[in-house]
């Protein structure tokens, strides 16, 4: 599929010489909802940021559809919506100003319709002339929303959308980010929640400490996760996994002395006490026995301790 973004080797160091993206390279495709995930201080707002222009990045470089971010910058930004994870509105305007302001900064013309629209999608047209001052906290989130659409941009970035939100908000959130998915609007949001990510997103990303781990299509990422491996170490030297055994997910070790045995924690059976007895039936000798968690399991056991500290 086309990126719509493309972030290449894109390293951030602030002022007082903190480095807060090391070298991010990351590929948005043209109308999927990608999910960064991360902890606190993973540097999630940082990339937003520069990505929108509003940060200068220190090293690399940064296409939007197509548009330099810094030589080409107001072609690249009149692409993108950005709904701030801070809520930034004038508590005494009213509601279809304050959009109708923000679509005048980007130089388009007024377009009511289009305007009431984005309001009636997002259920606020009936609070069109209410002041900000007036709406509930989730109703501001959607006027921030709004705001971020007035401009009609073909990506829209949200930042932690749903933090501190009650769990209602949150769906209602979901709906409507889908609904803008089906609009064709390619989206971009930060969580710290991991089944924010995997309610939502097509491809999650992971980031920490200011790299992207991995970003991987969200239904193969989650499969992977309950996945545990089992070393099986081996008197006798081993070429293939014997006939015996073929009905376990069991792969000859790099050192022909071991069987690695994949298998899923969340699953009623392991298997495991009746692989051990077929090992033995099979003639060979167990020496030793050693437990590993994927890679994928350790990143987010990290996160979350992070989370938590
Ligand atoms: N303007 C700034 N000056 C110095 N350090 C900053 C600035 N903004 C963010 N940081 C630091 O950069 C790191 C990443 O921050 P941020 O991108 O906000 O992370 P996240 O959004 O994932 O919580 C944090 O350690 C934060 O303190
Ligand atoms: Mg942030």
């Amino acid at each position: 599929m086309a990126s719509i973004v493309s972030v290449t080797d894109l390293g951030k160091t602030y002022d007082g010489g903190f480095t807060a993206l090391n070298s991010v390279s990351l590929e948005i495709e043209e109308g999927e909802i990608l999910a960064l995930l991360g902890p606190n201080g993973a540097g999630k707002t940082t990339l937003i940021s520069t990505i929108c222009g509003i940060t200068r990045p220190t090293k690399g470089h940064i296409t939007v559809g197509g548009h330099d971010t810094i030589t080409d910058y107001r072609a690249a930004r009149s692409l993108i919506g950005l709904v701030p994870q801070e809520i930034n509105l004038e508590p005494f305007e009213k509601v279809m100003n304050t959009v109708r302001f923000s679509r005048g900064l980007f130089g388009k013309a007024n377009d009511d319709a289009y305007l009431e629209q984005v309001l009636r999608q997002l259920s606020l047209w009936d609070k069109k002339d209410a002041r900000v001052m007036e709406l509930s906290g989730g109703m501001k989130r959607r006027v921030l929303i709004a705001k971020a659409l007035s401009h009609n941009p073909r990506i829209l970035f949200l930042d932690e959308p749903t933090a501190g939100v009650d769990v209602e908000l949150r769906r209602d959130m979901w709906e409507i980010v889908r609904g803008l998915k089906a609009d064709g609007v390619t989206i971009i949001l930060t969580t710290h929640y991991i089944e924010e990510a995997e309610a939502i997103a097509d491809r999650i990303g992971v980031i920490s400490k200011g790299d992207i781990l991995l970003v991987e299509d969200t239904a193969a990422l989650m499969a992977r996760m309950g996945q545990k491996q089992m070393v099986v170490e081996l008197h006798e030297t081993v070429t293939a996994v014997p006939e015996s055994l073929s009905s376990y997910t069991l792969e000859v070790g790099a050192d022909q002395k071991s069987l690695i045995y994949t298998y899923d924690t969340h699953a009623n059976r392991t298997g495991i006490t009746r692989l051990m007895a077929d090992i033995q039936a099979a003639g060979l000798t167990l020496c030793d026995v050693e437990t590993r968690q994927s890679s994928l399991e350790e990143i987010f056991v990290g996160l979350v301790k992070e989370d938590a500290a």
